[in-house]
């Protein structure tokens, strides 16, 4: 693969497994040292989809093998604070931030590598959200706004400085096509993502004179470990199969790359013709 990124860093956060992790590697594939921040690094052990997938026994460890500089730290990004932390470790270890991908999120009340003893043999993984516009748990509503629309603004905060002073960067925010339909069951999920859309388009306005481009993707049903096989729902989508990690990669490659240097505060749905069905 042409090292079109060599000499840039790029943050990856929710990299240590599912489409983070394809991320991670499709951007070190292209030449980019990266920087993978998640809130558990060992999250992908829990499911076997991703056991199979990996070949190293961490996510930097694979992108180390295609010959670049990658670490990984452990901090909640729902946390300001442990954000801008996170942030400046990264400045301090790989000196500079070109790219980041703001993936850390899902429309999950509680995940899987979260469950303990404690929680007894009813609790349920991966949990969908919860909710409708009318009534929402409140727990429900801070840990799904949190975990999705938080984690992404403040990300963008903590590398903005860094990009405007060296007047260049690529920022791409993840939504979902939850966040482009009002699907029932899925309310505060979409809200967040939604959200995500509409500070992409700001976020882009206030950065483009200092040469940043902010972008957005909204993946429909792609295939990780975390959402299992929805094949069945193939039907659904005009290209009639689900979407696969490489799929959202080979988009956010675009993003991150001179290809797409002329675009900023856009969204682009990564969902095979799904949404053009209903
Ligand atoms: N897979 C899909 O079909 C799909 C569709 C639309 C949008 N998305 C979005 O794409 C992103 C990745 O999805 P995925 O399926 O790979 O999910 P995933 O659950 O497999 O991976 C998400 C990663 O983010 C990390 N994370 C979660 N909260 C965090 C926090 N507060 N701080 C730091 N890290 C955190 C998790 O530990 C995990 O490693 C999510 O934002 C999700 O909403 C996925």
């Amino acid at each position: 693969m042409e090292q079109k990124l060599k000499g840039k860093v790029a943050v990856i956060t929710g990299g240590a497994r599912g489409l983070g992790r394809g991320y991670a590697l499709r951007l070190s594939a292209l030449g980019a040292d990266v920087a993978i921040i998640d809130r558990n690094l060992s999250s992908g052990d829990v499911y076997e989809f991703e056991a199979k997938l990996r070949t190293a026994e961490s996510v930097a460890v694979e992108c180390q093998q295609l010959n670049v500089r990658a670490i990984e730290i452990q901090a909640d990004l729902t946390s300001r604070e442990s954000t801008f932390t996170a942030i400046e470790e990264v400045l301090a270890e790989l000196g500079r931030i070109d790219i980041a991908v703001c993936n850390a999120g899902g429309g999950t009340a509680q995940f899987a590598d979260e469950i303990t003893q404690a929680d007894g043999a009813d609790a349920v993984a991966d949990l969908n959200t919860r909710g409708t516009p009318a009534s929402c748990d409140e727990d429900v509503l801070q840990r799904v706004i949190t975990t999705n629309l938080n984690s992404c603004m403040y990300t963008c905060m903590a590398v903005s400085p860094h990009m405007i002073k060296q007047s260049s960067g690529k920022i791409v925010t993840v939504s979902s096509t939850a966040g482009l339909e009002a699907g029932s069951g899925y309310h505060p999920y979409g809200v967040a993502k939604a959200a995500i859309i509409h500070y992409t388009r700001s976020l882009a306005q206030e950065l483009g004179p200092h040469n940043i481009n902010v972008n957005c993707i909204a993946p429909g049903i792609i295939r990780t470990g975390r959402l299992g096989d929805r094949q069945h729902l193939s039907k659904y989508i005009a290209l009639r199969r689900e979407g696969t990690i490489e799929d959202c990669a080979r988009v956010v490659e675009f993003l991150v790359t001179d290809l797409s240097d002329y675009v900023t505060g856009k969204t682009i749905t990564i969902d095979g013709g799904q949404c053009n069905q209903r």
